[in-house]
């Protein structure tokens, strides 16, 4: 198979996770990082033995002959970048969120549609093996209608990267909804088929993160730097086939210990996936099915996918369409919360 040169954009914490995953993949080299900080950068490369780092991704994509790139940099940076790649003709891997909103996301789809290359937006969780095995149950009909999904990831002190971009509307684009939403809801999307959005009631609270409290989590803290985000979202969204889903997102809370769930009720069976669990009738009994499922590395496996989909030309899993519609929940909760009303799509 012919070696697929990858450069990485953005040597951060994630940067890291994904230069680890090629390193565990076959046919892969990755050949050039880039930061805006040059010692990271250049850290970074000895670390994993790069070649060559870059302080510009622009003169990477230009002196470099890659096939794909992964994008690891500040949610403002997603699409702008994701749309220079593709045009240079490289296949591209971008993190979540997809981008600040859903009319950066669609320029990304639209551009990856004309060059007629890949973009593949890191939902990680989609290779759990928990997700996946869910969604097997989905398709073998246990769960059958699913008209209620509830979704929610609720920490107690979590708050990343304080004062830094995390935590800056401009670059971020918001707080835990933007941040967190795009898994869990993602996931609750994912396991009904993606249905269009037809209405959204959102709320958002700041109570910890303008005080300087709960700090945590991901990211870098910037003494000094704003706190103009959301440090608790959630919302209603009503679906097309009548379903609902419920999204609670938070980065600092009052609650006993962090939380994940994702609870799907069909009119067959319902299911949770943390762990998974799938509770149906069977012999006139109401029983709790157990699936064994094994710990895997979902970036390892993300990667993997990325890297088959380039080398046999297939479609990825999830597509950029599909985070399109996300973004466009997401952009509809922070319209509502500002708003005090609910909006139609
Ligand atoms: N999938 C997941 O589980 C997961 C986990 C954490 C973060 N993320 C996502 O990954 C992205 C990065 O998050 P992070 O935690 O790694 O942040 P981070 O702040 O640790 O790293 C971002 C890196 O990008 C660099 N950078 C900034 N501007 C740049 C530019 N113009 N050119 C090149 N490099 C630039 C920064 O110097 C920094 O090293 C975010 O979108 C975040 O939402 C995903």
């Amino acid at each position: 198979m012919k070696e697929i040169k990858v450069g990485v954009i953005g040597a951060g914490s994630i940067g890291k996770v994904h230069l680890q995953a090629y390193q565990a993949v076959p046919d892969v080299k990755v050949v050039a990082v880039t930061d805006i900080v040059e010692e990271r950068a250049k850290q970074v490369s000895e670390m994993f033995g790069i070649p060559r780092y870059y302080t510009d991704y622009r003169e990477m994509l230009e002196k470099e002959e890659l096939t794909a790139v992964s994008i690891c940099t500040p949610n403002y940076l997603h699409s702008p970048m994701t749309v220079d790649a593709l045009n240079a003709g490289v296949n591209v891997l971008c993190e979540k969120p997809m981008a600040i909103n859903a009319k950066e996301a669609q320029k990304m789809v639209d551009t990856a549609k004309a060059t007629k290359k890949i973009l593949m937006i890191a939902l990680c969780w989609r290779f759990s093996d928990e997700a996946r095995t869910i969604k097997e149950f989905i398709r073998q009909g246990y769960l059958g209608n699913i008209y209620y999904a509830k979704v929610g990831i609720l920490r107690v002190s979590g708050i990343p990267g304080m004062g830094s971009w995390f935590t800056n509307k401009d670059k971020s684009g918001g707080g835990p909804l933007i941040d967190l939403a795009p898994h869990f809801l993602d996931l609750a999307m994912w396991f009904m088929d993606h249905p269009k959005p037809v209405s959204v009631k959102g709320y958002t609270y700041a109570k910890f993160g303008p005080f300087d409290k709960r700090r945590g989590g991901w990211g870098i803290p910037e003494p000094g730097g704003k706190f103009d985000v959301e440090d608790l979202g959630c919302a209603i969204v009503g679906l097309e086939n009548g379903a609902t889903i419920f999204v609670e997102m938070s980065w600092a809370s009052n609650i006993e210990k962090d939380t994940s769930y994702c609870t799907l009720l069909g009119d067959k069976g319902g299911a949770e996936m943390m762990p998974p669990k799938v509770f149906t009738e069977m012999a006139g009994k109401y029983v709790e099915i157990i699936p064994k499922v094994e710990k895997v590395n979902t970036y390892v496996e993300e990667i993997k996918h990325f890297v088959k989909c380039i080398q046999e030309g297939t479609e990825p899993m999830p597509r950029g369409e599909e985070g399109v519609i996300d973004m466009q929940i997401i952009d509809a909760i922070y319209e509502s919360a500002r708003t005090g009303r609910e909006v139609r799509f």
